[in-house]
Parts: C-alpha cells; structure tokens; sequence
C-alpha cells in the first residue's frame, strides 16, 4: 500500500463512522503561544478538547501535518539515528469531543488495523497506563490481545500536548518487526531499539493541565488519536525503516546526487532527506529563518541538513535543490508547497549562502577542538565560540559531537551565554541612566483618542536641563507634565503630537511629547507669560497635523493587512514609523515586490478606503483580542487589557494599536506607495503617502510632467513618444559624431605620420597629444602603427599630476627595439614606471610637466639602441 493509499483509507474508514473531514491546519498554531509548532493531530482541536470553542460536529478524523524539533515533543536530536524519527511527519488521528470513549476508540483502532490493513493479530503489541484497568480489560477481555502482549507503564502511558493544556493516560499498539531487528518490547530494557515500534497511540483526553501542573477535569472525556503515516507505510510496505518507504526512497536518492553521493545508505541523507521535508513545510507556514523563536528552529534545521551535506562532501549549496523533489512526492497533497516551491528554494539558497560563509572555519576550529581533547567532553567555551562566531547552533555542534562519541558541557555554555547576555544588558543600562527619573506619582490621564483640545492642571515643570522647577519664564525651554492630556506621546510608531498650552497670559509651544513611565512630557518653549506648577492650562493639539497622523496611521494598518493578502501570510510587521508627512512600514519579506503586485495592494487599500468603514475600538482581555485573530507586533509585550483596533469591510483589519486613528476609513483620502525597498535582509520597506501629502505629490508630479511637455512645446499626452523619437534621433547623432571622430582622428594620424623624423633608416614618432582620451591612445597607436608600416610610436598625454604614455614597435623591428624597455625610459623621466611587451607597452607618471623632454628623449634612444646592434 502506498503511503497516499493508507492516508486514504484512513480518513475514508473514519468518515464512514460518522467522523467529519477536517483538512490539516498550518504547522504555526493559531494564536497559541505556549506551543511552537503543530505537533500532534490534536493541536487545531486544543480548545474544543478545553470547551472553549464549539464544533458543529463531535467526531473528527485528519490527516495534520507535524513538526516535532524544538519546544516539548523534540525529535530533532534522533533523526539519522533511528529508523522511526523525523522533524515532519504526517499525523493521522480520529477524536471524539464528550463522544466516544475508551471502548470504541480502542474497537476502532483494532479493526482499522486487523481489517482495513490487514496486519496479523500476533505482531501487535499494547500498552496501558498502569492505572487504567479499564483499559486493559477491553484490550484482554473484548478484544483478545493475549495478556503477555500487554504492558502497563508510567510516564509513557501519559500523553500530554504541552507543559500545560489538554492530557491523560493513554494506550499505545505497537508493531513487531521480527527477529531480524534489534530491540525488546514495551516496558523491557531493550525497548528503545528498532524491533517494536508504536504506530498508534490513543489518548484518553481527561484533564487540563495548568501553569502550575495541576490537574483540572475536561467538561467530557474525550478521545485523540494519532498514528504516524510513515511509520504506518514502513509496516504496510514491509519495510524495517521509515526511510525506506515510498515517500523517502525518491527523496533520499535526490539527496545524493544533490551531495554527490554514490552510497545510498549514509545516515546524512536520511537527516538532509528529513529536513527538507519539514523546512520546506515551515516555509509554506510562513516561517522565516530567523535568531529566536520559530525562525530559530528553522535555521538549526537547516544548518544541520547543511552540515550533513558538507560531511558528505558537498561544497556548494544543494539543499534547495531538493525542494524540487520533494514537489514531486507531496505537491500534490499539499498545493501550497507546489504554488510556494520557487520562493522555498530562495530562502533556503540563501540560508545555505550565509552559513556556507563560516561552516568550513568552524568545523575546522571544531576538528582541532575534538581532536585535543583529552576526555569525553567538549568544553563551553568552545561550543560558545562555534555559537557566537561561527552560526552553529547548539544542537549542531552536539550532533557532530555525538558521532565522536564526545559529550558537551551544555552547563558551560549556557554560563558563557549568560556571561554575553550580561554584557549586554549592562551596556543597555548604561543608555538608560542618561535620562534622569522623574519619580512622580499617578499618571497623565490620554484624552486624545477623541478630542484635540482639553482643561488640565500643571502637575509638574522640569528647566531647560530636564530639572525640576516651581516656574518657567517666558523664553525659557523646558518639560511641562500636566494632569491629563490629548498630546499624544511617540509610542508605537506614531510620533508625538505638537500643539500649545495656553492660558490667559501664557503661550508655550509644544515641539514634541515623549512618554516617561506613565506620564506624558510636553517639550517645548514658554513664549509668552509665566507657568507654574498648579496652574490650569488648556492643551491644544496641532489638529491638522494630528489628522494627517491618524491618516497615516489608520492606512498603516490597512497596508498591513493587504501586504499578507497579496504576499502571503509570512508577512510580519517589524517596525513602523507614522509621522505626519508620510508613513513607513518594515515588514519581513525575502524578494523585492514586484510592480504589479505594489499595484494591487496599493488598489486594495484604496478600495478599503473608499467603502468608507467606520473604525472601531474595543478594550478587551489578550485571550478575547487573540480570539478575534487580532494581529499583534510579535515582540512586543501588552498589558491584561488591550485595545483592538478593526477596521474595513468584514472587519478587513484587527489590530492591536494604542495609537490615534480616523473615525472612517473615508478620511484617509488618497492613499499612494512611493517607495520600496529591502533593509536588511529578509525586511523590506515600503514608504506611503495620504489625504493632503498623497494629493500634493501628485500635483507636484502632474506639475513636472507640464513643465516638462512646455519645455518640449509638446502636450503632456505627446510626451513619451516625443521622448522616444529624441532618444533615437540622440542615438543616430553619437553614431554620426563617432564617424567624424574617426575621420579626424585618421587626418591628425596622417599629420602625425607627416611629421615622423628618421633616425638611423627607421621612422620615429613622438608626440603629446591634447583632448585624447586615455581610452583611445590603444587605437591612434595602432593605426599609426599601421599608417608607418615600419616604426616607432610613442604618444602621451597629460592631465592634472598625471601622465599617461604608450608606446608602439613594429613587428620588423621588435628584435631590435622593444616598446617595453622604451617605454620604461620615457616614464622614468616623468616620475613614473611601466612596461610591456615588445610591441606595445603602456606606463603612467605623475610628472606632466617634465613630459615634452621625456618625449624628445625618444630618437636619442632609438639611435644608442641601433648603434648597439
Ligand atoms: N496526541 C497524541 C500523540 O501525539 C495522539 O501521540
């Protein structure tokens, strides 16, 4: 049976009892931070095992795609090792919600696997939780699986998905494999070996685990299943290893004429035939490689495949290549892969680029490292080194480690990065202690959500050298802190607000307004009047700035949402700055963006825009604002509360923003990208304009193209084919006034021949030239060369401290005269050096003004060299 066949069969004989067909989520769990990746079947249904979300059905069955590498279930270290891990597999599983339980799941596993795969009852073996007699009654009693093929365990009977949510004791069938593999059953000493392997597992879902590792009862018992589709195939297609399955076979041998590789059963093939299989897919999921989180278990993936190319020989990038391959074995169950082959195959070549840069200095640092050493174990400091300097992952350097049979000394390492982290934490305090603390109580109440103008009272005043004060004089600069504000404070992206405080007698100009801790800081100059602390002052906010702030701001979230629409969902914002003028947002992204695509998502805001939505604000717990998929910057940290931002049709974009924003979308106006571009790598940045600055640049543009066409006595309409024709009319010009030259040149040759003086029967000519080219001295030589017949040519031209020489003999007389010894003389009397061949020779000085002698000096050496001869 093939691996597409047992997929199939699955999915159909769960279907046929009353399971809905759920298609496989994305390998990047929604919204759920304690988790990296998808890493059981199980992972899309977490809440409704949790009664948090309600399904229209309470049976499912799917076939989810898995990565296990980083975070709890990690595989990472075992793949190359064992015949049964992998970083991706596929997970199949059936999963009842307060349906069915023990009994049926454990019914329906048995037949599925005596019946639909037919495999014989005496090579499957089980296993229960030493607790569940339950179980373990159905297994012996109902289904007939003889007592000694049943072994009650601990911790392996105990599935859970995380550190903490959904868990309970399972049940697990494995597989013998025969004699011919070495290993013991469940439970015996031996059972890590190859001979039984686990193909299913039934978790009889009862708890939810807390932070706390406490135990809480799910609302109903529930099932979840999971039998990995590779494992299943390995057995169906009687075969002892994973790797030798239908699914492998191909993709191991691309390994190996990607590396070069004659022997087929090299452990690295299998990990590089692995890895493409789940860095391909984290790709698609919209993974990038990256230093922290997901994209870090990305970039340890694919360096270890890298890595295990270059032990077996390859010295340049191929671990790309494969995702050609793999398309053909999964392209089909998985259209996204086949849709995103091309962009894969970038990310990875310019994976493989960066750290082919340092893999060869490190493993050479690492060898001599490994063959020093005088124990079993590789020092930190080391492994630190290979870490910092040279890219390789922990778990890299352990892998190679492990083939030596040499430990790490992971305690060691970890100090050394405490060590950097240390360092760089004090160098960040150093930045912040050259702000001075306010240490003032309360905070400074924001009113600018909806309103540009208020009433407050001065809480405190801070002189021109940020100390605090009773009064400011009129003239004087300083920081006012009042009780409440509508200036806005630069947070977020969006810059501070302007604007001024007044009171009756005192005018002081806002310039900028920072936050510190909780309280809002006015910068600024006192114009007019005096302030002190207590005074009632009436904050006014430059309103047409702000408005074309709040349009930026709102666009910037609409230009979010419509770059993952039209790029994909890997977009991720990193960085934005909202100003009053234009508006600038850093987004990951790994090409340039293409014209057409810049237009589409330039039309798609616009259109948001213009169907005039109303934006809306709600204050809600992080949970809630996740639930709603509300898109957060990912680093940034939020309070219990937060404020969603949702704008656009069908709640076109969910934001969590603190920001300042247009009631409508209609207010944004025109909305216009004017540029784009990549700063750093794997960012791109895209700038924008809106309402007022979007209308003044197009009539500043319109403007320039009119001023162009009246230069051109042309109508604006007229104007690109009239280019085109001046264009061409340029071109046929250069050919006529490269003609002329020619002609002119070949006149002044047969001048220069004209003047050629004879020195002892040969012809000589030596001659400074004005308004020639450098470039050109190599063709006026030759002709003149031509022109002579038999001679010599040496001509130089001069230009500010420098000297530029060439000198030419002809063929009939290179045995007696060498332009390369000529041409040395000349230059040595201009403060410069060259040299050539026989015929032509070319050389440089730095003397122009000793250059009309070294030019006379010709003939005299011609003649010492033929009264030599
Ligand atoms: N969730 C269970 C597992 O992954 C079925 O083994």
């Amino acid at each position: 049976m093939k691996s597409a066949e047992i997929r199939k069969a699955f999915l159909n004989f769960f279907e046929e009892r009353g399971h809905t067909l759920v298609p496989s989520s994305s390998l990047v769990p929604e919204n759920d931070p304690t988790l990296l990746f998808t890493n059981a079947g199980m992972v899309p249904f977490k809440e409704v095992f949790l009664g948090r979300d309600q399904r229209p059905y309470v049976r499912a069955t799917s076939a989810q795609r898995c990565v296990r590498a980083g975070g709890k279930h990690n595989d990472l270290d075992n793949v190359g090792y064992t015949a049964r891990h992998h970083t991706f597999f596929e997970m199949l599983g059936n999963f009842s919600f307060g349906d069915y339980f023990k009994r049926e799941a454990i019914q329906y596993a048995w037949r599925f696997l005596t019946e639909v795969l037919g495999l014989p009852a005496e090579k499957l073996w089980v296993t229960v939780h030493h607790s569940d007699d339950e179980a373990a009654d159905i297994w012996i009693n109902e289904i007939g699986v003889p007592a000694e093929r049943l072994a009650r365990l601990d911790e392996d009977n105990f599935w859970q998905m995380g550190d903490t949510g959904p868990c309970g004791p399972c049940s697990e069938v494995f597989y013998d494999h025969g004699p011919d593999v070495f290993g013991g059953p469940p439970g015996s000493a031996d059972e890590d070996g190859d001979r039984y392997i686990e193909i299913w597992n039934l978790v009889f879902m009862q708890y939810d685990r807390d932070s706390d590792g406490t135990l809480h009862p799910l609302p109903s018992p529930s099932i979840d299943t999971g039998m990995g589709l590779e494992r299943m195939a390995a057995v169906a297609q009687g075969v002892h290893s994973n790797y030798e399955i239908d699914l492998f076979v191909n993709l191991i041998k691309a390994a190996a004429r990607a590396t070069g590789q004659s022997d087929p059963d090299q452990p690295s093939l299998r990990v590089i035939a692995d890895h493409i299989r789940s860095c391909a897919f984290l790709i698609v999921d919209g993974v990038l490689p990256s230093n922290e989180g997901r994209g870090y278990v990305l970039r340890r993936i694919i360096r270890r495949a890298v890595r295990h190319g270059h032990k077996l020989g390859a010295r340049d990038p191929f671990f790309h290549k494969l995702v050609a391959d793999l398309d053909v074995e999964m392209g089909e169950a998985y259209p996204a892969l086949r849709e995103r082959a091309g962009q894969i195959e970038k990310i990875l070549l310019r994976e493989e680029e960066q750290f082919a840069r340092t893999l060869d200095h490190g493993m050479r640092l690492l060898d001599e490292a490994l063959n020093a050493l005088s124990g079993d174990t590789l020092d930190g400091e080391t492994i630190f080194k290979l870490y910092d300097t040279y890219g390789f992952p922990f778990d890299l350097t352990a892998d190679i480690a492990r083939e030596r049979g040499v430990a790490l000394d992971e305690a060691g390492f970890e100090r050394e990065l405490e060590a950097q982290r240390e360092r760089a934490r004090a160098a960040s305090r150093f930045g912040a202690d050259q702000v001075s603390e306010l240490n003032l109580e309360g905070r400074t109440e924001f009113t600018g959500y909806d309103r540009l103008r208020d009433e407050a009272d001065i809480v405190a005043l801070l002189d021109e050298h940020g100390e605090r004060c009773e009064r400011l004089e009129a003239g004087s600069h300083g920081t006012i802190i009042l009780s409440q504000t509508p200036f806005y404070a630069e947070a977020g992206g969006q810059v501070g607000d302007t604007g001024t405080l007044v009171t009756e007698q005192a005018r002081f100009e806002v310039s900028d307004t920072r936050k510190q801790n909780d309280h809002h800081l006015h910068a600024g100059c006192l114009n007019a009047g005096v302030l002190r602390v207590g005074d009632r002052v009436t904050p006014l906010v430059a309103a047409d700035r702000r408005q074309a702030i709040m349009r930026n701001h709102s666009a910037t979230h609409l230009l979010h949402e419509a770059l993952r629409r039209v790029l994909g969902d890997h977009v991720q914002q990193k960085g934005s700055l909202v100003g009053p003028d234009r508006l600038r947002f850093d987004f990951s992204h790994f090409e340039s963006i293409s014209p057409a695509e810049l237009a589409q998502v330039e039309a798609m805001v616009n259109a948001e825009i213009m169907a005039d939505t109303p934006v809306t604000t709600q204050q809600m717990s992080l949970d809630e604002a996740k639930a709603l998929g509300a898109r957060a910057l990912f680093e940034a940290r939020y309070g219990e509360d937060v404020r969603v931002l949702t704008m656009g049709t069908e709640h076109f974009s969910i934001e969590l923003c603190g920001g300042t924003h247009v009631q409508r979308t209609g207010q944004i106006g025109p909305f216009h990208l004017v540029a784009e571009s990549g700063v750093a790598a794997g960012v791109r940045r895209i700038e924008a304009l809106t309402g007022t600055a979007a209308l003044a640049h197009f009539r500043a543009r319109e403007q320039q193209l009119n001023a162009l066409a009246e230069q051109l006595r042309e109508h604006p309409d007229q104007l690109e084919s009239r280019l085109d024709g001046l264009l061409e009319r340029n071109r046929e010009l250069e050919r006529e006034l490269e003609q002329l030259r020619g002609k002119l040149a070949s006149r002044a040759g047969n001048d220069l021949v004209d003047e050629a003086v004879e020195v002892n029967g040969v012809r000589v000519i030596s001659r400074q030239l004005e308004g020639v080219g450098v470039r050109d001295l190599r063709g006026m030589l030759d002709q003149l060369k031509q022109k002579l017949g038999s001679g010599v040519v040496v001509l130089g031209v001069a230009g500010e401290g420098k000297v530029n020489l060439i000198a030419g003999v002809t063929k009939d007389l290179t045995d007696r005269l060498s332009a390369g010894e000529l041409i040395n003389v000349v230059a040595g009397q201009v403060g410069g050096r060259g040299g050539g061949r026989a015929d032509m020779a070319q050389a440089g000085g730095s003397d122009p003004a000793a250059l009309p002698q070294a030019l006379d000096s010709v003939s005299e050496w011609v003649k010492s060299q033929l009264s030599h001869n």
